[in-house]
C-alpha cells in the first residue's frame, strides 16, 4: 500500500488508533475466512467510539462473498476484490482518506452524530462518478502529505524501521488448473499474464529505486506466458538476469506440472542473481490421492523433477506444500506422503489439515478419515520435518553463507537470509540492513542460523 504512504498515511500501532482499516483475506482454507467473521464483529465496536472510520475488505474472500460481507457487516464500507482493477481501488482510497480529513472535524465538532453506516457499493462507479484516477490524483495531494507528515511527527517523531527493500510483483494472476481442493480458481479466475516488457521494466525501476530483493508472484508462476510474445517464465528470468545492479530475483508458487530443466538451467547459470531455493508443492506422496487431487503428475515423476534440479544446483534449498487428511487417505496413503519427506528432505514444509471449500470437488467427495487421526498425521508429519530442517541446517555449520541482511528484530540482533532462503541471525550495525554480506554459520536451529560476520561484499 505504497500509494497510501504517498498521500501521507502511516501505519498505525494499534486498531483503536487507526482511522482506515483494511483488511486483507485469504480463502484456501476456512479457518481464515472464520477469523475474518470474528475480526469484523470485533471492528463494530470501534466504529461505535470512531464513527467516521472507514472498514474495507480486499482480497479473495472479498471476491466471493462481497454481497455477503455487505450485508452482514454494516461497519463496512467498502468490499473490493482480488480480481478487480488496483488503480480504481488506489483513486478510491486515496479519495477517501482525503475525504477523512474533514470528515474527522465534523464528528469531533459535533459528537452527538451517529455513526457512518455508508457503504460504496460499487468503487468503479464511485471512481468513474467522481473522476478519480489514481495517478494525477496522487500528484495533486501534495498539500494533503504535508499537512498530514506535520501533523504525525508532531505527535511521534516518525521514524521508519529500517528494512530491506523487497518488491512484489503480480506476473500472473488466476489459475487454469482444477485442484480438486483448492478455491482459488473460483476466486481468482482464470490465468492472465501481465507482459513481459511491462514487468521487467517494473523490476528496473525498483532496483533503481533501491529494492535488492523481488518476489515474482503467481498462482502458478511458471506456467507464465508474455500475452504479446508467448515467451515464458525461464525467458522472463533471462531478461531479469540480464539487468543491471545487485539484487536477488524469487518466485512463488510454480506448479510441478509446467516445471521444465530450462527453468532450472537458468538458475544454475545465474546464482547470484536467481539464489538457489525453490518452492516445489508436492501436497501427496500417494498416487491415488494425488490423482484424486488432479494435480497432473505422479510422484515419480516430482522425484525425477526434484533429481533434475539437484544434478543442477546441489546446494539448492527446497520447499513445499502438504495437505494431510485429504478425503481418501488411508493409513498407507500418509506412509507414501512420509516417504516423500525422507527421499527429498526439504529444508521447509508448509503443510495442512484438508479444510473442505464450498465449490470445489473435493468437497463432494466422501471423507471417513477422523478428524483425531488427521490431527496425529499432521504433528507426526510436523516433528519428523523439524529433524530433517536441523540435519540440513547442520550441514552449514562453519560454512561462509552469502547473505543479506533484511532488518533488527525486536531483541536486538539482525536478521538475514542466506540464497537458500533460510534465516540467519547475527550481531551487527543498522548499516548493514539491505546489504550483501557473507556470515559463517556457527550453530543452528530447524528454522534459524546463528552466524558471525565474514565479510562486505559490494
Ligand atoms: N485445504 C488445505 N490446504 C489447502 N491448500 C489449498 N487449498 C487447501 C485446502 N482446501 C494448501 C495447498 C496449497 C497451499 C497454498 O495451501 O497445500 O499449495
Ligand atoms: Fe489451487 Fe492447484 Fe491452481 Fe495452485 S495450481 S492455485 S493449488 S488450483
Amino acid at each position: 500500500m505504497q500509494y497510501l504512504d504517498e498521500v501521507g498515511c502511516t501505519v498505525a500501532k494499534t486498531e483503536a488508533e487507526a482511522d482506515v482499516i483494511v483488511i486483507n483475506t485469504c480463502a484456501v482454507r476456512e479457518k481464515a475466512e472464520q477469523k475474518l467473521w470474528s475480526y469484523l464483529g470485533e471492528l463494530a465496536d470501534i466504529k461505535k467510539t470512531k464513527p467516521y472510520v472507514k472498514i474495507g475488505v480486499i482480497g479473495c474472500v472479498a471476491s466471493y462473498k462481497k454481497k455477503e460481507i455487505y450485508t452482514r457487516f454494516d461497519q463496512v464500507s467498502f468490499v473490493y476484490g482480488a480480481r478487480e482493477e488496483m488503480p480504481a481501488l488506489q483513486a478510491y482510497l486515496t479519495d477517501l482518506v482525503v475525504g477523512l480529513e474533514s470528515t474527522k472535524q465534523v464528528y469531533a465538532e459535533n459528537p452527538q452524530l451517529s455513526v457512518d453506516s455508508h457503504q460504496d457499493r460499487d468503487i468503479k462507479e464511485v471512481v468513474a462518478r467522481k473522476g478519480l484516477f489514481a495517478v494525477s490524483r496522487l500528484s495533486k495531494l501534495g498539500g494533503f502529505k504535508q499537512h498530514a507528515l506535520k501533523k504525525t511527527s508532531a505527535v511521534t517523531p516518525a521514524e521508519p524501521i529500517k528494512e530491506v527493500g523487497r518488491s512484489y510483483i503480480n506476473i500472473m494472476t488466476g489459475c487454469n488448473k482444477r485442484c480438486a481442493y483448492c478455491i482459488v480458481p473460483v476466486t481468482r479466475g482464470q490465468e492472465i499474464s501481465f507482459p513481459m516488457d511491462e514487468i521487467v521494466q517494473r523490476v528496473a525501476h525498483d532496483v533503481a529505486n533501491g529494492v535488492k530483493e523481488v518476489m515474482l508472484i503467481g498462482q502458478n508462476v511458471n506456467s507464465y506466458a508474455d500475452p504479446v510474445t508467448g515467451e515464458r517464465f525461464p525467458e522472463l528470468l533471462r531478461r531479469l538476469v540480464a539487468l543491471e545492479g545487485t539484487f536477488w530475483v524469487r518466485y512463488i508458487s510454480p506448479h510441478p506440472q509446467d516445471m521444465t530443466v530450462d527453468l532450472f538451467d537458468v538458475m544454475a547459470a545465474h546464482p547470484h542473481r536467481l539464489p538457489w531455493s525453490v518452492h516445489f508443492p508436492v501436497q501427496s506422496g500417494s498416487n491415488k490421492i494425488l490423482d484424486a487431487m488432479l494435480r497432473n503428475y505422479t510422484i515419480e515423476r516430482y522425484l525425477e523433477q526434484i533429481q533434475w534440479l539437484r544434478d543442477r544446483m546441489p546446494t539448492a534449498t527446497i520447499s513445499t506444500d502438504i495437505i494431510v487428511g485429504f478425503p481418501g487417505e488411508t493409513e498407507e496413503d500418509f506412509l507414501a506422503t512420509m516417504a516423500v519427506i525422507e527421499k527429498v528432505r526439504f529444508d521447509l514444509v508448509y503443510s495442512f489439515i484438508y479444510s473442505p471449500r464450498k465449490y470445489t470437488r473435493a468437497a463432494k467427495m466422501e471423507d471417513d478419515c477422523l478428524p483425531e487421526v488427521k490431527g496425529a498425521r499432521l504433528e507426526a508429519l510436523q516433528k519428523r520435518q523439524l529433524v530433517i530442517a536441523l540435519e540440513n541446517n547442520s550441514r552449514n555449520i562453519g560454512k561462509k553463507l552469502r547473505c543479506l541482511v533484511e532488518k533488527r528484530l525486536e531483541h536486538g540482533k539482525l536478521l538475514a537470509r542466506t540464497e537458500g532462503n533460510v534465516r540467519v541471525i547475527f550481531d551487527g550495525t543498522e548499516n548493514l540492513i539491505g546489504q550483501f554480506i557473507d556470515l559463517t554459520i556457527i550453530s543452528v536451529s530447524p528454522q534459524n542460523m546463528h552466524a558471525v560476520l565474514s565479510s562486505f561484499i559490494q
